[in-house]
This record gives C-alpha cells, sequence and structure tokens, in this order.
C-alpha cells in the first residue's frame, strides 16, 4: 500500500508522555501514529513503511524477564530510530549493551546534560552555554552501551545520557525530549525528523484535500447523517463532509432545552444559513424537560439526558432515506489504543455524555475524517473551511448543558434566571478582553434562596455561583484570578439586570479536588 504523506511510527512502551512526542513532531507538520508495542509485528512495520520511528519510554524494566521489547526487524528496516529512556535502555539491550537497576543512579526531574568531545548531528542547536537543561525520570540506567554506539552527552545519573550510532542511524536518550522541561528537546526532535528526510508535508491545507478525497472514495453517492452539538469538533467534521459530498449530508441538531442564551438560534444561522447544509434542528425541549422533572441525582440527570438524546437522534435518522453513515467527530486521542499495564477499571466520576458517543449499533457505517487529528489541529483545520475565530475559539460546553449547571431539581424559571446570568457574566469577559485566556466560564444558579435588600424592599431570590478557569486539557484546572473590581462590577450588573438572583458568589475551588462542573 502507497501513503500519501511520510509517516513516522511511535512505538508505545507505555509512557505517560507518549502523546506529546506525537504533539512535538505534529508542530514540525510531520505525520505520526503511536502504536502500542504488542501490536507492531513485522508485518505491521512492512504494511506501516515508516520513514523513521520512536521508541517511547515506559514504566517496566528491561532487566525484568518478558517485558516489552520492540520487533527485530525495526533494527533491519534501514530507517533512522530514536529511543527515549525505556527506549533507549530497551534499544541497548537488544543490540548488545547492558541495562542494570539500582546503585544509586536513579534520577527524577531536572538534570543536566554536558556534552562530550564529539558532535551529533541531532544535537545541533545544543550546548550553546556549555550545558543543557533536560528532564529525567529513570531508575535503571545503561551500564554498557552497545558495539558501534559512541557517547555524545553525560549527565550526574546517566554517563550514557546520550548515545548513537551515527553509521546505522540509531539515537538513544536517557531523557525526555517531549516535555517542556527539556527546553531544546524540540529542536532535538526537529533535528531528527530532518536528518530522516521528513520534509514536513503534514500541513491542514493537505490534509483537507486528502481528508475531502477520502470521504468521497467512502461515500460515493450514499448519504451521511451527523449529530451537531454546535461544539467545535462535530462542527468541523459537518462543514468538511459537506464540502465533500455537499447534499449528501444532513444535520441533525437536538435541541434539548438545556443550551445557553440564543444558542440553538446561532447554530442552525450559522449551519443552515451561512453554509446551506441541510439541517434538522430536532426542538425536544419539551420532552426532556419533561422526563427531568423532579430529578436532582446529578448521575440520574445524565443518564436520563444521555439515553433520551440517543433515542431522538435515531427518531430522525430513521426519517431520512437512505442514510448509511453516520458522522463522528472521533479526535485521535480517543483512538489511540494505550498501553495498561495495571488494567485496573478507573473510577466513575461522571457519566459522559457526546454527540461523538452516538451507538454503533443504529447499524450505520461510520465516517470519521478527524480521526487523526488532536484537538487544536481541528481548530487549524476549522479556519483553513473558513469557519470564524469567535467560533473555533469558543469554550467548551458539556453535553448534558444547562442540567449540570442547575444543582439539584431543574425548572423552566431556574433555567431562564441561568440563561440570563451566564449571558452576563461571558458579556463581561469578553468586554474585559478576558475570554480567550479563559479555558471555560459559567455560572451555576444555585438551589437556595437567600435574602437581600433592594430598593427599600426584601427580596428572597437565588443565589448564583461564578465559575472561570484555566486548564490545558479539562483533566485539571485551577480558577481564574478575577480582580476585585471585575468580580464586583460582574455581580453588581447580573444582581442588577437578572430578576430572581440576589446574591452571587466566585467559586475558587481547583480541580482535583472539585471538578469544573458543578455536577
Ligand atoms: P468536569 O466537570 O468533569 O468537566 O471537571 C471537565 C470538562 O468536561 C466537560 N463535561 C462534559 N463534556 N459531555 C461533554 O461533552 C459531558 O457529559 C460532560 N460533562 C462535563 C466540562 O464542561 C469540562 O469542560
Amino acid at each position: 500500500m502507497t501513503h500519501t504523506h511520510d509517516r513516522l511510527l511511535i512505538i508505545d512502551f507505555g509512557s505517560q508522555v507518549t502523546q506529546l512526542i506525537a504533539r512535538r513532531l505534529r508542530e514540525l507538520s510531520v505525520y505520526c501514529e503511536i502504536h502500542p508495542y504488542q501490536k507492531v509485528t513485522d508485518a505491521f512495520l512492512a504494511e506501516f513503511a515508516p520513514k523513521a520511528i520512536i521508541f517511547s519510554g515506559g514504566p517496566d524494566s528491561v532487566t525484568r524477564e518478558g517485558s516489552p521489547r520492540p520487533p527485530k526487524a525495526a533494527f533491519t528496516m534501514g530507517v533512522p530510530i530514536l529511543g527515549i529512556c525505556y527506549g533507549q535502555q530497551v534499544m541497548m539491550q537488544e543490540l548488545g549493551g547492558l541495562v542494570e537497576s539500582g546503585h544509586g543512579t536513579a534520577e527524577f526531574g531536572r538534570a543536566f546534560v554536558t556534552p562530550t568531545e564529539s558532535k551529533l548531528s541531532i544535537l545541533e542547536g545544543w550546548f550553546a552555554e556549555g550545558r543543557e537543561q533536560v528532564w529525567m525520570s529513570h531508575g535503571d540506567h545503561v551500564s554498557r552501551i552497545a558495539p558501534g554506539f559512541e557517547v555524545y552527552g553525560t549527565s550526574p545519573g546517566a554517563p550514557f545520557a546520550i548515545t548513537a550510532d551515527v553509521s546505522r542511524h540509531f539515537y538513544a536518550v536517557q531523557f525526555h525530549p517531549e516535555v517542556h522541561h527539556t527546553p531544546k528537546g524540540a529542536k532535538l526532535y526537529e533535528n531528527f525528523v530532518r536528518l530522516a528526510g521528513f520534509t514536513g508535508d503534514w500541513t491542514m491545507g493537505a490534509y483537507k484535500d486528502d481528508a475531502i478525497e477520502k470521504i468521497r472514495a467512502q461515500v460515493g453517492d450514499g448519504h451521511v447523517i451527523c449529530g451537531l452539538s454546535g461544539g467545535v469538533d462535530s462542527s468541523v467534521a459537518a462543514i468538511l463532509i459537506h464540502e465533500a459530498i455537499g447534499d449528501q449530508l444532513t444535520c441533525v441538531f437536538v435541541d434539548h432545552g438545556l443550551l445557553r442564551q440564543n444558542e440553538a438560534e446561532q447554530v442552525v444561522t450559522m449551519f443552515r444559513d451561512n453554509y446551506n447544509i441541510k439541517l434538522i434542528h430536532a426542538d425536544e425541549s419539551e420532552l426532556f424537560l419533561g422526563a427531568l422533572e423532579g430529578v436532582s441525582d446529578p448521575e440520574v440527570k445524565r443518564k436520563t439526558i444521555g439515553k433520551l438524546f440517543i433515542d431522538v437522534f435515531q427518531k430522525y435518522a430513521n426519517e431520512i432515506e437512505g442514510a448509511e453513515f453516520l458522522a463522528q467527530g472521533t479526535l485521535y486521542p480517543d483512538v489511540i489504543e494505550s498501553v495498561s499495564f495495571s488494567g485496573g477499571p478507573s473510577v466513575t466520576i461522571k457519566s459522559h455524555h457526546n454527540v461523538g458517543g452516538l451507538p454503533e449499533k443504529m447499524g450505520l457505517k461510520l465516517v470519521e475524517p478527524l480521526r487523526e487529528l488532536f484537538k487544536d489541529e481541528v481548530r487549524a483545520l476549522g479556519r483553513e473551511l473558513g469557519l470564524p475565530d469567535s467560533f473555533i475559539g469558543r469554550h467548551p460546553f458539556p453535553g448534558p448543558g444547562l442540567a449540570i449547571r442547575c444543582p439539584g431539581e431543574i425548572s423552566r424559571e431556574k433555567l431562564e434566571i441561568l440563561r440570563k446570568a451566564d449571558a452576563v457574566f461571558i458579556d463581561q469577559i469578553r468586554k474585559h478582553g478576558l475570554y480567550d485566556e479563559i479555558w471555560q466560564a459559567f455560572v451555576a444558579i444555585l438551589p437556595v434562596r437567600t435574602v437581600g435588600v433592594m430598593g427599600d424592599g426584601r427580596t428572597y431570590d437565588y443565589a448564583c455561583a461564578l465559575r472561570a478557569v484555566t486548564s490545558v486539557d479539562g483533566m485539571t484546572a485551577d480558577y481564574y484570578p478575577f480582580t476585585h473590581e471585575f468580580l464586583g462590577e460582574t455581580a453588581t450588573r447580573i444582581i442588577n439586570e437578572v430578576k430572581g438572583i440576589n446574591r452571587c458568589t466566585y467559586d475558587i475551588t481547583s480541580k482535583p479536588p472539585g471538578t469544573i462542573e458543578w455536577e
């Protein structure tokens, strides 16, 4: 099989930071895929046809009998290999060196590597100040390098911190060049891929053209349906598919009555009016709000919404004649098969729901044009497709919508108050130029009424909480440090402009121990 782009293979030995290697390479416009070591057989290697290979780090010890190994064929394909941490050790072990545990040479965290006399091309740009900061995380260490290898850098705990067999283009480093604490790490990757002959052909423009071709080839004259949430992923998927097959695409936007102010209208205008995409606006708010009446438990709320969402989507999908394909905004991080050593089930904190989770049992074939992309690449593709920045930069919004920002029982009255307060808060954030600095911001309406005084009268209204966080991926988060002036001005505006709220608090909980949403 021929491949359109130069391909780099990352063999994953289970490091926590393997995905970062892929990120660094994608930033260099290099196409790469991560695959767990168990899957990388000789036949897999031949089919994948990598132009270079990277061995990731990993938690195991190569001194342990039965620990992970790369296939022998990797060393005889004639392509450059870079081994990182465990990847370095396994390379040494396989090629005739020696790795040992302990002896007080474990290093965790910041370390400094100094160069030896010899120069190495992948270290071009390094050691301008005599030594270079790197990030180490190893218990074992290489005690004898393999025949053909030479040392190019040492650290106090790793006498063989950087080694290479230049004639075979095998490079091995003990530290992690992919993390931010190795400031010149990106340069090392850049040197490595340049040496391997990558031309940087993985651009969004090229990706878009390829993806359109692939969609056309897959779909033929079939019909595709796509669930739209108004979020970036499903929107970019829909617009890309529409460019490929036009009217053979129908989108379904399920309005569960738990959207923000004017949100349904914005989504419909954007897709139907601006993009001329066939769109069914399924206004099922009565159904959802009816089913949620009297429900106060967060998990029951989430499950009720998730189940109804699928039922409703299926109902509309069934009405679309000849639908054969279901489009999903699946991203690369959802696809990577992770190497699991513990294998234990993790605890469910919240039952997530989103349009990407529509069931495969609907009997439709899947079209997943974003499967190879990371989130920031989806945004870049969105820009390539002409989506406005204001849309691409939108904060994430959860599938269950305002239901989980209204702790306790939901009512139409509370939802209406919440929508208004939320709109004022976001308006304030935009006016102060803070929207893009904040990862997510919203208001939660609290299930308590408090006493206040407005004018000369007593009020007895709801309290609300403002929530604004910084985060990279939503897994951890910190509260945003607004100024007191900003908070004061916002509270005053909400209480003055939103009937039904007479008290405003700011949630300063980080995640963990809190979560971003209130439920
Ligand atoms: P938590 O509250 O778990 O939220 O800290 C982390 C991020 O996930 C979003 N979120 C969801 N997104 N379906 C989604 O698509 C869901 O069911 C869901 N629940 C939470 C939340 O808004 C935050 O960005």
